[in-house]
């Protein structure tokens, strides 16, 4: 089989993303321009804004990586494009502009679940390592700013298949990061703030109650009652976020919380001794216990679903892959079981191109192509 490279296009939230992708093993280019800066006065990020940045961005982003690959519009593949889940406004630019690549070109278009191509970006990098021998059942923890999602992911000949068997019933692990660090005044996104903080504080010093589910899951009409196995693998994370609102309110840090807010946003780019003069030792503590709570909880569920499950191979990915001390955590807990645990490297942790076009992979040699009107799907689910 002679090389593939491909074009992958990612646009589904803030980032705007291009990369070229050789068979599904080398990362030949990855262009990510992110929308950090936009979004940071408003504390999260505006859907309209989004769409907006991706159109600005995804002419120069795409001619970036092809440049960076030494490859033209013509000499690649294909184009892959995530298809969802994601901002139906942001999915959209990157769609349109892949259907008219791939129209103008005459090249095969191939539409990517993101949450798949978090999944691939553990496997890229471990063929781009030279590790092609991988130990079934797999088991895939994707946790992100929109997922706390627990995958079997299976191969039969080229294509893959996956099973849902846990995830949030109500925040993300990392909207909880982004929502504490907003209470906290921390600034957008929390995650890689709170990761740096949280080296700081005492993760004992605030004690959070286990985090429990309680109620029958509304979108799963088939879910088991409480008290079945099946719950064990479900994550809940909006608990702990109000936990800390309560601690910020019974320790009277809200002031004190507005005004780091405003001191951070008036540095363009803060770096760490910026954010630590402008933290106690209480906030410190909150932070390092926080994390330290969720950091818990995902790898206590992700570890007892494994053993249920009989896992060969754990992948960890998704942009609160990037924490590192869920990273350590995962090192730590795994090797005592003697699972081997796998993440992408950081920069493939958060949301690039690289792992869409990885994921196309297979689709490409199994000639599973895209319909030229096939739709954004802001809530695709992966099978
Ligand atoms: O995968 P991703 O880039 O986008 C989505 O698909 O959502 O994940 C973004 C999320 C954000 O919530 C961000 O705060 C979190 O990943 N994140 C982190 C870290 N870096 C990014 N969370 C914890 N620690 C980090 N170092
Ligand atoms: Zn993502």
């Amino acid at each position: 089989m002679p090389d593939a490279y491909i074009l992958g296009i990612e646009s589904s939230c803030d980032e705007t993303a291009a990369a070229v992708v050789r068979s599904g093993e080398q990362v030949v280019s990855n262009v990510v321009a992110s929308q950090i800066a936009t979004h940071q006065p408003y504390g999260g990020v505006v859907p309209e804004l989004a769409s907006r940045e991706h159109l600005r961005a995804i002419v120069p982003v795409v001619r970036k990586a092809l440049t960076d690959a030494q490859h033209t519009y013509s000499s690649v593949d294909a184009i892959a494009v995530t298809q969802g889940p994601g901002l139906a406004g942001a999915l959209l630019v990157g769609i349109s502009y892949a259907k008219a690549l791939a129209f103008a070109l005459d090249k095969p278009l191939i539409a990517v679940n993101h949450l798949e191509g978090h999944i691939h970006a553990v496997l890229l990098e471990e063929r781009q390592k030279g590790n092609h021998e991988l130990q079934f059942p797999v088991l895939a923890l994707v946790v992100s700013g929109g997922h706390t999602h627990l995958y079997l992911a299976e191969q039969k000949n080229e294509s893959w298949t996956y099973q849902n068997i846990g995830h949030t019933r109500d925040d993300a692990a990392g909207e909880a990061f982004d929502k504490v660090a907003k209470l906290l005044g921390l600034g957008y996104p929390g995650g890689p703030v709170i990761d740096r903080l949280a080296a700081h504080g005492d993760p004992k010093a605030v004690k959070f109650p286990p985090s429990q589910i309680k109620h029958r899951d509304r979108r799963d009409r088939k879910a088991a009652e409480p008290g079945d196995d099946r719950l064990r693998f479900d994550f809940s994370y909006s608990g702990i976020k109000t936990a800390v609102l309560r601690y910020i309110e019974t320790h009277e840090m809200q002031a004190a919380c507005e005004v780091r807010r405003k001191a951070l946003v008036s540095i363009s780019r803060p770096n760490l001794e910026d954010y630590l003069a402008h933290c106690d030792r209480l906030t410190l503590d909150l932070v390092a216990s926080f994390q330290r709570a969720i950091v818990d909880d995902l790898v206590g569920k992700t570890l007892a679903a494994a053993q249920a499950y009989d896992i060969a191979t754990l992948f960890v990915t998704g942009g609160v892959a990037a924490n590192n001390e869920l990273r350590h955590t995962f090192e730590r807990e795994a090797a005592k079981e003697g699972l081997p645990v796998f993440f992408p490297s950081r920069p493939l942790s958060t949301d690039n191109a690289a792992m869409i076009a990885a994921a196309a992979y297979p689709k490409f040699l199994a000639k599973d192509f895209a319909p030229m009107d096939f739709s954004a799907e802001a809530s695709l689910v992966l099978r």
